[in-house]
C-alpha cells in the first residue's frame, strides 16, 4: 500500500495518517517530522532548514527529494507506506515519480482532507505536541487548561505524561502565511494527481473518528481489511 495524503496545513494529515500506520502496520513518513527532528539534533541540514520552516516557507525540492529517497530504503517501508507533508510542490511530486518508477513501483492512491481555512487557523492555534512522543493534542483535549480568553498555555503537562509545547510555525501570522504556500506551490500537486485519476477527497470538518472511518472505508474497498498491528 503506497498512499499520499494531501490537505492544508491544519487539515488532520499526520493525526489520520498515524491512525493508518497503526492499522495496516505501514510506514508513516512525515517530511515535517524528519525536518524538526534534524533542528533539534543540530544538524547542518536543521540549521539551514529551521528559519525556513518559522517563515512557514518550503526547504529546497532537492535536499527533500533526497531525504524522502533514503527513508524509503528503511526496512519497515518494505510493508507500505504513507507520505504526509510530501510531496508538496509540482517538482517533487514528478521527482518522487520518477524515484518511484526506477523501483517499478507507484503511487496507490491520494487521499485529500477537505477543510476550510478559518477552521485551519483555529486548530493549528490551539494545537500542541509532546515533547517526548510526538502525539499531538487538539485544543479541545487541553480545553481543561485553557485560560480566561480561551488560550491554550504554549507548554505544559502534558495529560499522559511528558511536556507538551507549541511549535514555532503555530502562531497566527505564520499559519496564514503557510496556508497562502499551500494555495501557490501545493495545489499544483493535487492537479497532478487528479490527472492521473488518483485522488478520493474526505471532509475533514467532521469529528477525527469520523474522518478515520471515512478514510477506513475508502482503503477497505481498495486493499481489503487492514490488519491491527
Ligand atoms: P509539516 O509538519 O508537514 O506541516 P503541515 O503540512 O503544515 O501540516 P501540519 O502538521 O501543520 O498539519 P496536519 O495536517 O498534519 O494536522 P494535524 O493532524 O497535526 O511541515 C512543517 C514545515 O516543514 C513546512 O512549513 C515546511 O517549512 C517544512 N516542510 C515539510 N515538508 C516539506 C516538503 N515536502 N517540502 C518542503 N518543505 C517541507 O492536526 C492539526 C490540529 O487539529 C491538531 O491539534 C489535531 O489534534 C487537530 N485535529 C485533527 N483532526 C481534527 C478534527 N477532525 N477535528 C478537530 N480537530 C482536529
Amino acid at each position: 500500500m503506497h498512499l499520499v495524503i494531501l490537505g492544508a496545513p491544519g487539515s488532520g494529515k499526520g493525526t489520520q495518517a498515524a491512525r493508518i500506520k497503526q492499522q495496516y502496520g505501514i510506514a508513516h513518513i512525515s517530511t515535517g517530522d524528519i525536518l524538526r527532528a534534524e533542528v533539534a539534533s543540530g544538524t547542518e541540514l536543521g540549521r539551514k532548514a529551521q528559519a525556513i520552516m518559522e517563515a512557514g516557507q518550503l526547504v529546497g525540492d532537492d535536499i527533500v527529494l533526497a531525504m524522502v529517497n533514503r527513508r524509503l530504503t528503511q526496512p519497515d517501508c518494505e510493508a507500505g507506506w504513507i507520505l504526509d507533508g510530501f510531496p508538496r510542490t509540482r517538482a517533487q511530486a514528478e521527482g518522487l515519480g520518477t524515484l518511484l518508477g526506477a523501483a517499478g513501483t507507484d503511487i496507490d492512491l491520494g487521499l485529500l482532507i477537505q477543510v476550510k481555512p478559518e477552521e485551519v487557523v483555529r486548530r493549528l492555534s490551539g494545537r500542541r505536541v509532546n515533547r517526548d512522543s510526538g502525539r499531538i493534542y487538539s485544543r479541545e483535549e487541553l480545553g481543561h487548561l485553557a485560560g480566561p480568553g480561551g488560550e491554550i498555555p504554549a507548554e505544559g503537562e502534558a495529560p499522559d505524561g511528558g511536556r507538551f509545547y507549541q511549535r514555532d510555525d503555530d502562531q497566527e501570522r505564520t499559519i496564514r502565511d503557510r496556508l497562502d504556500v499551500y494555495e501557490e506551490q501545493t495545489r499544483p500537486v493535487i492537479d497532478y494527481y487528479e490527472d492521473q485519476d488518483k485522488v478520493v477527497g474526505i471532509d475533514g470538518s467532521q469529528p477525527m473518528d469520523a474522518v478515520t472511518d471515512a478514510i477506513s472505508s475508502i482503503l477497505r474497498d481498495r486493499f481489503g481489511d487492514g490488519e491491527p498491528a
